[in-house]
């Protein structure tokens, strides 16, 4: 089976007519589609009724000039490639063109072999133009999902996880460090649901004091208790069509915990003070950045409520384990804060970007960028618009430990971290002084001289 080639569609606009015929035979010949014009306002009208790849455009014509028509093309369909012809004398004037946006002009006369090669080379930049456009659109769509950026694998399958428990009504626990994109995840979630045109209620129920948490969450009655002055929705009221997100749900009493449970259990809840049920029509999302299962066996968090949760869990790794993401971060945020494209980024600067520890994941990353757009020179990333921390390498690379791993671990190394953490942070506080940072301290010169030189930090200078 062979497909028939596209033929490539052109359009040559000039008043003189023996022009136009020799124009038009030739690149029939060549195997184009050639449609002609008298002048630029029929141009104009075929160009409404057609798309063209190229038009080849005399400068001059009566009414509307070669330039006239060339804007018209920029305008509307500014991936048509336009080539102008022109005599010898007015060089100039086709120059100005190629300003405007024309690809290229050829002097009258010229052979058959100029104007061949340069409808050619035209009509193949004007296809790897548009393949670069479809593969950077592509790319953009691989790598972004819902406000969600992220080529790692591990981004891509969070994107693929989101779209399949999307449509389920399934409870979804959400985990990550701080800022890497529980909440991000948790809309994309009510995004792709049918609960779209529902509201998307998010509470934070480790900021909300647990007296009022009931209250917030399910209402309360006139009169049932002091201050409950008038009927109030709880938030599973107003969430009603729509997706309830309970974030920091570690966070949560130990009687709300309870309570919450009996919810997700007979999907009906009760306004505090009230004495019918209400049922529940709500989706329930939920997002920690504890380690749940910690909490359980402390005895801190419920075991059933857990389990009630742990049913599809989408787990965010921190941006210091897929650093791949970073790159396209940049882009993302750069255009997001400034409108502008293709921001450079030097190298030096792309590689403490991408080094660093990121504590505070995306949400640091992005405002770095922002720091840096505000900082920064035109479009471009440089090693001093980043934060000083960044630039000195300096960052928690300790994990606080909450209990000693079951493999066990290495006490000196650990101490050894949290130390040498310790000395650069009283380092960068000092700028660099370790006289300072020594009585910042607590600990005398010659005991920083040693506790950095044990850590290959000490110089030989002394202040
Ligand atoms: N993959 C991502 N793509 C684009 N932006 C992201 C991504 N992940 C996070 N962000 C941005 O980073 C910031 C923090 O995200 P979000 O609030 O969802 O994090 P979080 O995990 O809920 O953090 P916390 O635990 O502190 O509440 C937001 O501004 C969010 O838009
Ligand atoms: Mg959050």
């Amino acid at each position: 089976m062979s497909a028939e080639p596209i033929k490539h569609r052109i359009l040559i606009v000039d008043d003189e007519e023996s022009m136009r015929d020799f124009l038009s035979i030739m690149l029939h010949r060549e195997g184009y589609h050639v449609d002609t014009a008298v002048d630029g306002a029929q141009a104009v009208t075929h160009l409404r009724d057609h798309s063209y790849d190229l038009v080849i455009s005399d400068m001059k014509m009566p009414r509307m000039t070669g330039m006239e028509l060339l804007a018209h093309i920029k305008d509307r369909t500014p991936e048509t490639v336009v080539l102008m012809v022109t005599a010898f004398s007015s060089t100039d004037e086709a120059v100005e063109a190629m300003k405007q946006g024309a690809y290229d002009y050829i002097t009258k006369p010229f052979r058959n072999e100029e104007i061949r090669l340069i409808v050619k080379n035209a009509l193949e930049r004007r296809e790897l133009r548009q393949e670069n456009l479809a593969l950077k659109e592509e790319l953009g769509k691989r790598f972004s999902f819902e406000g969600l950026i992220g080529k790692s694998k591990a981004m891509q399958d969070v994107f693929t996880m989101v779209k399949k428990v999307a449509s389920s009504p399934v409870k979804v626990l959400v985990t990550g460090e701080s800022g890497t994109g529980k909440e991000l995840v948790a809309r994309a979630i009510h995004y792709n649901s049918d609960r779209r045109d529902g509201p998307f209620v998010p509470i934070n129920c480790g900021a909300i004091p647990e007296n009022l948490l009931e209250s917030e969450l399910f209402g309360h009655e006139k009169g049932s208790f002091t201050g409950a002055i008038k009927l109030k929705q709880g938030l599973f009221e107003t969430a009603a069509g729509g997706t309830i997100f309970l974030d920091e749900i570690g966070e949560l009493p130990a009687m709300m915990q309870v309570k919450l449970l009996r919810v997700l259990q007979e999907d009906e809840f009760r306004r505090v003070g009230g004495i019918k049920d209400i049922k529940t029509d709500v989706r329930v999302l939920a997002a920690t950045n504890r380690h749940l299962e910690d909490a359980v066996s402390e005895g801190s968090f419920r075991e059933d409520l857990y389990y009630r949760f742990n049913v599809i869990r989408v787990d965010l790794p921190p941006l210091r384990q897929r650093r791949e993401d970073i790159p396209v971060m940049i882009d993302f945020f750069w255009e997001r804060f400034t409108g502008e494209t293709g921001v450079k980024v030097t190298e030096d600067a792309m590689r403490r970007l991408i080094d660093y520890h990121w504590p505070g994941n995306v949400r640091e990353l992005e405002n770095v960028i922002e720091r840096a757009t505000v900082l920064g020179r035109e479009n471009e990333i440089t090693l001093d618009c980043l934060p000083p921390n960044l630039v000195t390498g300096m960052s928690s690379s300790v994990t606080p430990l909450t209990d000693i791993p079951d493999s066990g671990m290495d006490l000196d190394a650990y101490l050894g971290e949290i130390e040498k953490e310790i000395l650069l942070k009283a380092l960068v506080r000092t700028d660099g002084v370790r006289k300072s940072a020594a009585g910042l301290l607590g600990i005398t010169f010659r005991s920083i001289r040693y506790r950095l030189s044990k850590f290959g930090l000490g110089d030989d200078n002394e202040e």
